[in-house]
């Protein structure tokens, strides 16, 4: 009688510990998954780095595109808020091509477009941009990348984070050879989602602790 109870307890016990890692697993989250940097990171001064990039200082025309708000949180593994989180970001115009003197893609540039913006988290890590869905672009004959934005994302005590994010229902993204060889849970992380308004996408990201 006394070796069943014994028996059961250890087996009881060796339930509850399992179910108290699983528990713990399901509990740590996986940051933003990392992404190369790509050879378009800015390399001219531009005074401008504001939140709106469809529209530029001194100039009086829009950007071409369908015009977006990007909006979302930075939050840590525990998913509690990080407020004054440097995001830079920087991406093709409409027509997929960086303004960048390296990027020599032989679609047309956008001189009301800003293509690049170094935004601060604010309350509850909360941060929001205006921009336009960037074009794809060719990277060979026969291959090209879905619309992405570049992200690089920094914050004393915590692991700077360099990624890109993608755009939900876009066919290219099957076929992009650095979004298609991510998991499906990292390629969820990394994809903004849609809301009820169809020009705004969500798109929260998760550092982590130095
Ligand atoms: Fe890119």
């Amino acid at each position: 009688m006394e070796n069943m109870k014994r028996r059961t307890f250890l087996k009881t016990s060796l339930v509850g510990s399992v179910a108290a890692i699983f528990a713990n697993s399901l509990q740590a989250r996986i940051s933003t998954p990392r992404e190369m940097e790509g050879p378009f990171y800015p390399i001219r001064p531009q005074k401008e780095q504001d939140a709106d990039l469809t529209q530029v200082a001194g100039k009086t025309g829009l950007a071409q595109g369908e015009i977006i708000e990007v909006f979302g949180q930075v939050l840590d593994q525990d998913l509690n808020p990080v407020e004054d989180v440097t995001i830079d970001l920087w991406q093709a115009n409409s027509f997929g091509r960086y303004h960048h003197p390296h990027d020599t893609n032989e679609a047309p540039l956008d001189e009301n477009f800003q293509a690049w913006a170094i935004l601060q988290s604010g309350k509850e890590g909360r941060y929001k941009f205006k921009t336009i869905i960037p074009g794809a672009y060719p990277i060979s004959t026969s291959r090209q990348r879905t619309p992405h934005i570049h992200f690089k994302i920094s914050k004393k005590g915590y692991e700077s984070l360099l990624t890109q994010m993608y755009f939900p229902n876009q066919v290219l993204n099957a076929q992009d050879n650095l979004f298609k060889r991510k998991s499906a849970e990292q390629q969820a992380m990394m994809t903004a989602k849609t809301t009820t308004k169809s020009n705004k996408y969500q798109y929260n990201i998760i550092l982590d602790k130095l």
